[in-house]
Formats: C-alpha cells, structure tokens, sequence
C-alpha cells in the first residue's frame, strides 16, 4: 500500500529473501526471519548466500534505508508485522511429495507468537491442501483470528528481483474477505505496472503454480521428442520450432530442445502434481512422460560422445557449463551431473568450466574432475567439447583458438547455440540436437 505495510518474512532462502528485499523496494517495512545465526548476521552486512544478478544492491540499499532488517527472533518479527509470509524450504520427501514439517512448524511458531489479527501467506511452492493444514495447526495454537492466503511465487532464477517486481500476473488465494483485501492492497503497486491481480480461492491458487510449470516441463519434453523424430527423418528441429512458434496459440518459449530441464523447480513439482494427483486416485499420464522423457534426455549428450566417440576410456572432455542453466550457480537436478558421472564412470578425464558454478560444483565432483580458469583451458589436449549450458559468453567463441588447444576439433552442442555451416567452415565436427 501507499503507506508501507508491516511485513515478516520467514525464511531467507532464495524466494524468501527476493520477497523481502522486494516488498521493501516497494516502500513497505520487512523483517526477514532465519533460524541460522550465521547466515543472518551475513545478511545483516548485506552479504547475500546466493547468486541473482540485482538482489545484492536491493538487499544493500533496503537494509542502508531501514526498510529491511534481518533477526532470529520470530517471535518479535510476527508482533510487529501485519502480514506474514512463510517462504521456508518444502524437500522432497521419500514419495516424492513436499515435506511440510518447515512450513507447518513455521505456522504453529507463528500462531504461538500472534497477539491480534493476522494475515499468513504461503509463499512456499506448498502441494494443494497446505493452506486448509496450516489453517488446523494455527487453531490449535492461538484464539486471535487470523486468514490464510496462498500467494504462488513465479520468479525464475538469474531474473527473479525483475520477475517479482514486474510479474506477468500476481495470483491470490483466499477463503476470506478480510486476507483477500489486506493481499490486493499490498498488491496494488503492481497493477500499476499493468500486471493482472488475480483473487480465487486457496486451492485454485495453491494448483496454478504447479500447472504453469508442469506445462512448461512439458513443452520441453514435447520438443525433445520433437528433436528425436527430426534426426531419424534428416529434418532440422531449428526449422520445425521456429514454424511451430510463430503460431499465435502455441508462441515461442520454452520450445527449445537440449540436454533436458533441471533446477530446483520443474523436477520436483513435475513430481508433487504426480503425487498428489495420486493420491486421489488419477493418473497424470502425461506427466508420467515428460518425466521419462527427461531422464532419458539427460543422457542424449553422453550416448551422442559414446556413439561418435566409439570409447570413452583414457578420452579427455572439456566441458563448458554446469549450472542447470545460465545466470546462476545453482546445480540441482542439473543435466551437468548426469553427464560428468557419465564421463567419470566411462574412463574419461573432464576439464570443466563455468562462469559461476565452479564452487557449487566442487562439492559434488570434488577433486574428481578439473576446473579451469577459463573456457579454452577447459579445452586443452581435449577429445572433444561437451556444451552443456548455454552461458553468453559461448556463444561467440575464439574458434581458431578453441582448435589450437583442442586434440580433435569436436563439438558437442547440447543446447544448438551454433550455426552447423558456421561451424564446419571453422574445419570442427559438429554434433547437436535434432539437427
Ligand atoms: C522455473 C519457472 O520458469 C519459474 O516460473 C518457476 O517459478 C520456477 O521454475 P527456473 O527453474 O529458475 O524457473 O528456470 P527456467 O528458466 O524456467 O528453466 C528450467 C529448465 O528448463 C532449465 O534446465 C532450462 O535449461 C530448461 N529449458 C528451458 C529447456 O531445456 N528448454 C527451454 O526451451 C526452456
């Protein structure tokens, strides 16, 4: 609203902590709430545990400006907010489903610590029915009222301080009136900028996220498939996706065929809509496919060099890209693992470079693989490159002196950044997909 509202955020995670500095970019006081004492005191010196291009300055100018402060104190931070968003992480549970017990334990803290009306939104991406469970757990613990919003968050990561601050839509579930209002007027800067805010119920809302990134995992996998067909028929995916795109029902993103989706979102809500679709009983067979299909695509980069290759074994790969995609150092899930495991497993030597992931990689490779300075030390005495991540800064290489630190000029392009007559010309054997 125009006069700032008092907002809690607990959990600075990577969705809590772009909520917060967000919501006090926007003119509203935010407290931002962590169990872990170190990390909080960090943040207090405006050192942020992430990667996202832009959070640091608006976490450094909110903080400098006193909108935003950090604190262990939940307790505190509830009695002097009048909304409070749990943004707490939801694992993966053994069955796939999303662990509750942070997002629950969170509400019942909050419950405890409540000394008058309350709004509590879940800004956690929470399986369908959250609200109706954190709305049980509050009423055990505390008589003031309270509502129960579910507010989905679709910030994609290396844009996530532009994505919140000029969404394509805000999405607000509410049971009541009095959460529904309180939710649209903090809301109201965005409509502003001409975002859509849109009011449904709880569990609608609490869906939609899972639908949107379901379709979009889907659309992938669709494309990958798309892909296979086109190499067994001589066609060029490149073609058949720009014709499919231009049209006006279908558009063009996320049609682009590569080493398969990662990241800590699409995978595992491909997972929870399967879940709990289950749970009730339906099948989402579709799902069952985009999730296959992926796995296996995984794997597409890794057959391609066994295949052209013949033998992996004494062969040496550099590697450029590990994030799961470009923009962010993050690994989870990522196509990069099963390709390097791949590698290792097959007796060959990976020269590995990213412009961001080195460290996130090394607690999983280890000392396993090698990582270079710089995208041609990757290269030296290499077999081969593998592309893995479509970083800009790939895309215009020094060919001639790739092929002067490269053994034999092969490329593996699991993203199809180049241009396949542009690149022979350069005298390298090109390998992409669907193409
Ligand atoms: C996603 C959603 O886009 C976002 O709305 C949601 O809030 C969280 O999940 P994110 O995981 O950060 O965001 O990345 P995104 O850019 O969506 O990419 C997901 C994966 O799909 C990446 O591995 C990417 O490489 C892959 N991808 C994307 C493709 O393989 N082909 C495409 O055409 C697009």
């Amino acid at each position: 609203g125009e006069q700032g509202v008092k907002i809690a955020v607990v959990g600075t995670g990577y969705v809590g902590l772009v909520v917060g500095a967000c919501f006090a970019e926007n003119g509203n006081d935010v407290i931002c709430v962590d169990t872990n004492v170190d990390k909080v005191k960090a943040l207090k010196r405006g050192k942020i545990p992430i990667y996202e291009p832009g959070l640091e300055e608006v976490v450094k100018r909110n903080t400098a400006e006193k909108r935003l402060s950090f604190t262990t104190e939940l307790a505190a931070a509830v009695k002097a907010s009048d909304i409070v968003f749990i943004a707490v992480g939801t694992p993966e549970a053994e069955d796939g489903s999303a662990d509750l017990k942070h997002v629950l334990g969170v509400a019942r803290d909050i419950a405890r610590a409540m000394d008058g009306y309350k709004v509590i939104v879940d800004k956690s991406t929470v399986p369908v029915g959250t609200s109706e469970k954190v709305r049980e757990v509050m009423r055990k613990e505390t008589r003031h009222p309270f509502s129960v919003v579910s507010n989905p968050e679709f910030l994609k990561q290396g844009a996530a301080v532009d994505d919140f601050l000029k969404p394509d839509r805000v999405v607000i579930g509410a049971d009541d009136e009095r959460g529904a209002a309180l939710m649209t007027e903090l809301y109201a800067p965005f409509t502003r900028t001409g975002a859509p805010v849109m009011v449904m119920d709880c569990a609608s809302a609490e869906l939609c996220k899972y639908a949107a990134n379901a379709m979009l995992a889907t659309r992938i996998s669709f494309m990958n498939e798309v892909a296979r067909v086109c190499e067994l028929y001589g066609a060029n995916v490149d073609q058949v996706r720009r014709a499919v795109a231009s049209d006006n029902r279908i558009g063009p993103s996320f049609l682009f065929p590569g080493v398969g989706y990662g990241g800590s979102c699409f995978p595992k809500d491909v997972k929870a809509i399967l879940k709990f679709s289950r749970d009730k009983g339906y099948d989402f067979r579709i799902l069952d496919a985009v999730e296959d299909v992926n796995a296996q695509q995984k794997k597409k980069l890794l057959q391609m060099m066994k295949q052209r290759l013949r033998s992996l074994k004494g062969k040496t790969i550099g590697v450029w890209g590990l994030a799961f995609k470009p923009r962010t150092d993050d690994m989870r899930e990522a196509p990069a693992i099963t390709i390097i495991e791949g590698l290792l497993k097959a007796g060959a030597t990976v020269q590995a470079y990213d412009p961001e992931a080195h460290e996130t990689a090394r607690r999983i490779f280890g000392n396993r693989i090698t990582y270079a300075r710089n995208a041609y030390e990757a290269l030296k005495g290499a077999d081969a490159l593998a592309l893995v991540t479509e970083w800009n800064e790939f895309r215009e290489p020094d060919f001639a002196r790739m092929k002067k630190r490269m053994n034999t000029p092969i490329i593996f392009d699991g993203r199809n950044i180049y241009k396949p007559e542009a690149i022979a010309a350069q005298g390298f054997t090109y390998y992409s997909i669907g193409r």
